[in-house]
């Protein structure tokens, strides 16, 4: 028989991303409507092992909806990647009399998470808060949307600067190995090319077109540049370019951690609200190992093993469209 719940640990761990406080208040919020006590783990894994818990009550997490960044704070743990540190927080769990703890973050997140879920008979549920939108599962990460608002108001901004002086702007947006904001706000910004690491294109496929953009009449433009292993790759792109269109101004822009920052936007609100409720709900339907997550819209209950196993696939069709209409 599951063990009845009676109190749950809340944390955010890895990159924060805008909605984070939203699904914390949610997650708070829920739990008291359903009668458990509600715990936050400050700075997350790192937290969990070192025992920073607060009780937490549907007045603590009053006003937070709409700010950015997480206040229980994040952090990235080398220690819970070891068996070691996981064993500890384990401990903290226990000593704190901890039913069940619910991980707001993203891939690596749920990765240690389902490390935690498969050692220890503690149940886990994961909520998706990433800006990458990386989780296979998921149509949507709690912060993707706002990030993707923050971008284009940024391109909107070069765009007026690379329009007046005639120049090629590189903008090299976060995503890691994903290049979902790249490809989203890429054509919402109506840039010219989109550069993901994704995709099999290449710097020729990059010349040819910056030829045809050429012979077309256009003057400026903007290429959209996914970060893929390693920040800064712009650079190294602009050279490539600049070798072979020596014409063209080129500029590089990294917009960096100001994807990051900021107010969420309604849809990550409302996202983070109904994954909050949810993530209780699921274990009061005594859920364990799961994460939940948005398909179809749809809310959706996804094992924490497959998000090891899949990876989100890019949508073709959006890039299809891309290629439309950059011309
Ligand atoms: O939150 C995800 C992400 O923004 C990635 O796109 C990026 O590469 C990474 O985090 C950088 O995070 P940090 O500087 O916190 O390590």
């Amino acid at each position: 028989m599951t063990k009845k719940i009676k109190r749950i640990a809340v944390l955010t761990s890895g990159g924060d991303s805008p909605g984070m406080n939203a699904a914390i208040r949610a997650v708070v919020r829920a739990a008291v409507y359903y009668h458990i006590v509600p715990f936050g783990v400050y700075e997350g894994y790192k937290g969990l092992i070192n025992g920073q818990f607060q009780e937490l009550n549907a007045r603590s997490v009053a006003n937070i909806i709409n700010q950015g960044g997480t206040f229980l704070k994040s952090a990235r743990s080398s220690e819970f990647c070891t068996k070691l540190g996981r064993q500890k927080a384990y401990e903290q769990c226990i000593h704190n009399k901890i039913d069940a703890l619910i991980v707001i973050g993203g891939d690596g997140t749920f990765t240690g998470a389902q490390f935690f879920s498969k050692e220890f008979d503690l149940p886990v549920i994961g909520i998706p808060g990433t800006i990458d939108n990386d989780i296979y599962g998921t149509d949507c990460t709690i912060g993707y949307d706002t990030a993707l608002n923050t971008v284009i108001e940024a391109v909107d901004k070069i765009r007026d600067t690379a329009t007046s002086h005639n120049r090629l702007f590189f903008i090299e947006v976060m995503g890691r190995n994903a290049g979902f904001i790249a490809l989203r706000a890429g054509i919402g910004a109506g840039a010219e090319n989109i550069l993901i690491p994704d995709s099999d294109r290449d710097i020729h496929h990059l010349l040819a077109s910056l030829k045809r953009s050429d012979r077309a009449g256009k003057t400026s433009s903007i290429i959209l540049v996914a970060e893929g292993k390693e920040s800064g790759r712009s650079f190294q792109l602009a050279k490539q370019v600049n070798q072979k269109l020596s014409a063209y101004e080129i500029k590089v822009t990294i917009l960096g951690h100001i994807q990051r920052g900021g107010r969420p936007s309604c849809q990550d609100r409302v996202l983070a609200s109904q994954l909050g409720v949810s993530a209780i709900e699921a274990l009061l339907n005594g859920k364990s190992n799961i994460f939940v997550g948005i398909k179809n819209n749809q809310l959706v209950c996804v094992p924490l093993s497959e998000v090891i196993t899949h990876s989100n696939p890019i949508n073709a069709e959006l890039l299809h469209v891309a290629d439309i209409v950059s011309t």
